[in-house]
Parts: C-alpha cells; structure tokens; sequence
C-alpha cells in the first residue's frame, strides 16, 4: 500500500485539533505506520518548502510553521497520497470544500492545519526526511481485513 506523509500545524495543536484530524484519517481506513510529535527547526522548514523559496508566503509560511510543535505520522493506504490531499481539501481555508478537514475546520489562508505530500515522490522525500526507518511499523492484513476486500489475490 501507499505512504504518504503528514503532519499537523502549530494551529492543529493549539486548538485542540489533533485528534479530530487523525481521527478522520482512521476512519478513512489509514493505517498509521509513524507518528510523533516534533519541534521543527527553522533549517528542516526552510528546506521542507524549498521548493516556494521567494515567493511571498515563504517567510510567513517558515515563521507559521515554526512557531509550535507539529504531529507528524506516516500513513498507508491505497492512493494514499491523492486521497489525504482530497481530505484535506484546499490550501485556503475560505476555499476549502465543507467535508474535509480545512473545509470544516479553517478559515484562514495561512493557518491551515495540515500537510500532506503532493506526490509519491515527495512522499518518499518527506518520509525519509522526517522518520527514521526504525520509527515506521507495518501492520499489514489483520489490521485492513474489513478495510479491504482480501479474499483475492490482490486486495480491492
Ligand atoms: S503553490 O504555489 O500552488 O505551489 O502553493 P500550494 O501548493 O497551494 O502551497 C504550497 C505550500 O505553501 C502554503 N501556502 C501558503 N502559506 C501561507 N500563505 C499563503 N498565502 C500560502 N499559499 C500557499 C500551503 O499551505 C502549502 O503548504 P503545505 O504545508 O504543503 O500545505
């Protein structure tokens, strides 16, 4: 199954959201394979969003996502990437379809609550970058026998 990474903002934190958000990726069906709470450093942001460096809402973005602890976890699942990105919702909050999580839970155009890799690619990136390969645990069948349908020889 897929991985993706996550974590939850300072705002997540500070506002008691953390278990509302991780809550609604385990009803999903995710498996949490990692999770811990972090102090980012200025140096991990700053290379974490390289790819925005220059653009207007770098600085703010680096001080915001620096300023509290962050949760971060691995989670896995099918199409993990994509369907986290779709709980998501979009990166405004004011835009944010009701149903997912800033939908529900953010106004702000800043103050997002959440990250979520954008591709396998850089899911592979941030995981390697946040975990430590004796962090992650994978707990296969048991866990997903009601998740998915594996009575085949792929699981559906
Ligand atoms: S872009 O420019 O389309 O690639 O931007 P996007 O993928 O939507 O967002 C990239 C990350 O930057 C954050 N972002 C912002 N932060 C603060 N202010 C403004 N205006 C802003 N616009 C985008 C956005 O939340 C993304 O962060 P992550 O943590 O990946 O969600």
């Amino acid at each position: 199954m897929e991985r993706t990474l996550v974590f939850l903002k300072a705002d997540a934190l500070r506002r008691g959201l953390v278990g509302e958000i991780i809550g609604r990726f385990e009803r999903k069906g995710f498996l949490i394979e990692g999770l811990k709470m972090v102090a980012l450093s200025e140096e991990f942001v700053r290379e974490h969003y390289a790819a925005h460096r220059g653009k207007e809402f770098y600085e703010p973005l680096v001080r915001y996502v620096t300023s509290g602890p962050a949760v971060a976890m691995v989670l896995a699942g099918r199409n993990a990437v994509a369907v986290v990105r779709r709980m998501m919702g979009e990166t405004f909050g004011s835009d944010a379809e009701p149903g997912t999580i800033r939908g529900d839970l953010a106004l702000s155009n800043r103050y997002n609550l959440v990250h979520g890799s954008d591709s396998p690619e850089a899911a592979g990136r941030e995981i390697g970058a946040f975990f430590e390969p004796d962090e992650l645990v994978s707990y296969g069948e048991d866990a997903t026998r009601w998740i998915y349908d594996q009575t085949g020889p792929e699981p559906v």
